[in-house]
């Protein structure tokens, strides 16, 4: 396979080499990953709220997961793509998790990612032949539990989240998601696992890092503090269109070099 990125590569990695990971949605983010070098791009459900309009992920379904898990897989060759598995799509039966996950490996994935304490789903995974990514800390599926999109795993509530991760990884997991925690409990999760942490605001201390495309490129109408934008693509594009709007108002375009 070359220089492709793998899920056992990725396991791998922890230790010698920060894992690089990106969301991507659709073929032009998924190519710009791809362009830009990273080593894992993942489909994540966060289309939901980026993409399709959604106040949180809870909405998204399967269909939708598959329609963009293809839109990238046609683009996206060397980084690992990861699908996220949306929500209601594993927690009925282990049946139900393998259905699912074979369905967005056939769409183009590669692994898969679900969130929370699946121990018994992530080895039924393993069982199929799917490599899976847990996710732990703030899971944005459980925003409504959570009462809001807040930081997890503060003060008594750190044991519970070592206790998951060591759960998916002795499950089988490839790497651990670790979203909105202390940075001092990331770095116990880490210390306590044996497959690489991937974190989105859990400090330094994780193997990886992992980030939302549009919330990197400054897309994104907000912004937060676990992320840093590296551009403001949001207001360079509303510029864009706005000197269209005047030229074609001006008549200024098109001109004879864009005619026929
Ligand atoms: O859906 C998503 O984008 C995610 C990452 C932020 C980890 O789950």
């Amino acid at each position: 396979m070359g220089d492709k990125v793998t899920a056992p590569k990725v396991r791998a990695m922890r230790g010698r080499q920060p894992i690089v990971c990106v969301t991507a949605y659709d073929a032009s983010s998924g190519a710009i990953a791809e362009e830009a070098g990273v080593d894992v791009v993942l489909v994540g459900d966060s289309v939901g709220n980026v993409v399709l309009g959604y106040e949180t992920t809870v909405p998204v379904t399967l269909d939708e997961m598959l329609h963009h898990v293809r839109a990238v897989a046609r683009v996206c060759r060397r980084p690992l793509l990861v699908a996220d598995m949306p929500f209601g799509t594993y927690q009925e039966s282990v049946p139900q998790a393998v259905a699912s996950a074979v369905a967005l490996m056939k769409a183009g994935a590669e692994a898969v990612k679900l969130e929370g304490d699946y121990p018994e789903v992530v080895e039924a995974f393993v069982r199929a032949g799917i490599p899976v990514l847990g996710h732990v800390g703030m899971t944005p599926q459980s925003v409504h539990r959570f009462g809001g999109f807040r930081v997890q795993g503060r003060g008594s509530e750190g044991p519970v989240v070592v206790d998951q991760a060591k759960r998916l990884d002795e499950a089988g997991v490839f790497g651990i998601v670790l979203e909105l925690i202390p940075a001092a409990l990331a770095a116990e999760v880490t210390a306590a696992v044996g497959c690489p942490t991937i974190g989105i605001g859990a400090g330094p201390s994780c193997d990886g890092q992992i980030q939302v495309f549009h919330d990197l490129v400054g897309l994104s109408a907000e912004t937060f503090r676990h992320a840093r934008r590296y551009g403001e693509a949001r207001s360079d594009m509303v510029a864009f269109l706005t000197r269209y709007a005047t030229d074609v108002r001006e008549a200024a375009f098109p001109t004879e070099e864009h005619s026929f």
